[in-house]
């Protein structure tokens, strides 16, 4: 019975939120979740730093109450185009070209002090709106609870544990609550003392949930995360299926669907022309990624260099660090015609990309919960995946499990595993028709956020009771 999620007032905190400003898929799920949450009846409202000065319709403004150095803080509460409302809040140095990174691709110097005042801000906001339950999203949101001496019930949101915010302990001097939660390892950290205080801890999958709770995969906090016992909790992440739909995406050569998969093909043909690739009868592998070192981009370079005797093409998009884009062209120009390297960010893009091509390629190191995997599936495109986190949560491999296999998962994050799958999946591909069943069955998942959120409601709902029995 979900008793309280329908009545409460719940404000939702985040660095990104699709579509307004958003740098991967933390924006994506954060706009994901609240659209459902609402959807299913809970009073939600999303709160993000006013990155870009966006007008909202019916603008109010809220003057904040925050420490000095803090100030001057105010939040604009409004209606965003395809959002709906949403509060923007205005902290010193929070406006800047792009979200955390400066043009080198290195955080901003002052990343602590513009989350941490964005943080004080969101707190002076949970006390004005009077809202019954805060939910927190990684770091930038988590030094929230050092400005509310009497903790609302919290649920955080864990989207990666690899960012902890940790900075100089003077810090938390500057915090007028719970200081000692917030510091470990001789540092402040901010995932730290959210993870401390917080009712409920969510990772963004089942399997990530485990993993950090493990030295390997803890990034320092596993002790932090098993002192809290069963509070941590894994909900999988879901997509936005109307955004990704193979049958009204606007932005592809083709419609297609489950019933008739012929729309693919065409989508496949114009991906080839427009990106410049040899004509071929073989498989075409994509990669839609962040160019970091958790997505395995070293990997994919290396793999590259091994497809010609495969007859196997690839196309990979991607935006970030300056040594894995110089990897990627080099790559491609060693092998034209059959390796293309697009550098940038462009969404219209990653949709013709994913409904182009017949595998998609995600050979993650980690991988908290990873939507662009459920995205490819959604578009009948193969995914081939490391066995971690959210991947091995999501993918089936078709040689282990021919029934209901949706994928090729490669046992470890390493050149050689991901070319054995990649090797599996060409020779099943040629034996079967191109693999129009599990290209099916993957189209037939449903991947939205209508059960996730209902799982989120559900948690909402315990913290609540809990704290009504207390
Ligand atoms: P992460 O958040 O770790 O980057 P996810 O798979 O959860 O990984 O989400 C990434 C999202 O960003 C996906 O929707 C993916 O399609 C999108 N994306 C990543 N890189 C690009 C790019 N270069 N251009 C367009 N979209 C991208
Ligand atoms: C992070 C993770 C990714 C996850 C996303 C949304 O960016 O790297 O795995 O899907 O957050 O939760």
């Amino acid at each position: 019975m979900l008793t309280y999620a329908s009545t409460m007032k719940v404000v939702f905190a985040t660095a990104e939120f699709a579509s307004v400003v958003s740098a991967g898929g933390l924006g994506s799920a954060s706009a994901g979740l609240v659209a459902e949450l609402r959807r299913q009846g809970v009073d939600v409202i999303p709160v993000m730093p006013d990155h870009i000065g966006l007008e909202l319709a019916g603008e109010r403004i809220i003057d904040l109450d925050v420490p000095e150095w803090a100030a001057p803080a105010r939040a604009r509460i409004g209606i965003a185009a395809a959002v709906g409302e949403i509060v923007l809040v205005e902290v010193p140095g929070i406006r800047r070209p792009h979200p955390y990174l400066d043009a080198n691709g290195e955080g901003w110097s002052d990343n602590d002090r513009r989350f941490f005042a964005f943080s004080a801000a969101v707190a002076a906001l949970h006390r004005t709106l009077g809202a019954d339950l805060l939910h927190l999203n990684d770091w930038h949101t988590a030094t929230t609870l050092a400005h509310l001496e009497a903790r609302p019930p919290t649920v955080l949101t864990v989207h990666t544990l690899g960012y902890q915010g940790a900075t100089d302990i003077g810090w938390l001097d500057a915090f007028p609550h719970h200081r000692r939660a917030f510091e470990i390892h001789h540092s402040c950290n901010p995932l730290a003392g959210a993870i401390r205080l917080s009712d409920a801890v969510v990772a963004v999958s089942p399997t990530y949930a485990a993993e950090i709770r493990t030295p390997a995969a803890g990034c320092g906090l596993d002790g932090v995360l098993r002192d809290r016992g069963d509070a941590v909790v894994g909900i999988l992440n879901g997509i936005d299926t109307e955004l990704w739909d193979p049958e009204k995406d606007p932005t592809l050569a083709a419609a297609y669907s489950v019933a008739d998969l012929s729309g693919k093909q065409q989508c496949r043909d114009a991906l080839r022309a427009e990106m410049q690739l040899d004509p071929s009868d073989g498989p075409l592998l994509s990669v839609v990624t962040r160019l970091t070192e958790q997505k395995g981009v070293d990997i994919i370079a290396e793999v590259a260099r091994y497809l010609e005797p495969i007859d196997c093409q690839l196309v990979v998009l991607g935006a970030g660090e300056r040594g894995l884009v110089d990897a990627l062209t080099a790559v491609a120009a060693e092998h034209p015609g059959r390796v293309v390297f697009h550098d940038g960010y462009d969404e219209a893009l990653s949709h013709r990309i994913t409904a182009g091509s017949d595998f998609f390629l995600m050979p993650s190191r980690f991988e908290p919960c990873g939507l662009a995997q459920m995205q490819a599936m959604r578009y009948g495109t193969i995914p081939i995946v490391t066995d971690v986190g959210g991947l091995h949560d999501t993918v089936v491999d078709l040689d282990a499990h021919p029934r209901r296999g949706t994928g090729f998962v490669a046992a470890t994050p390493t050149p050689v595993a991901v070319l054995d799958a990649v090797h599996r999946a060409t020779r099943r591909w040629s034996a079967s028709r191109r693999l129009d069943g599990a290209r099916r069955r993957s189209m037939g998942i449903d991947w939205s956020w209508q059960g996730p959120a209902m799982q989120y409601r559900a948690l909402y709902d315990r913290v609540m009771e809990s704290r009504a029995a207390r």
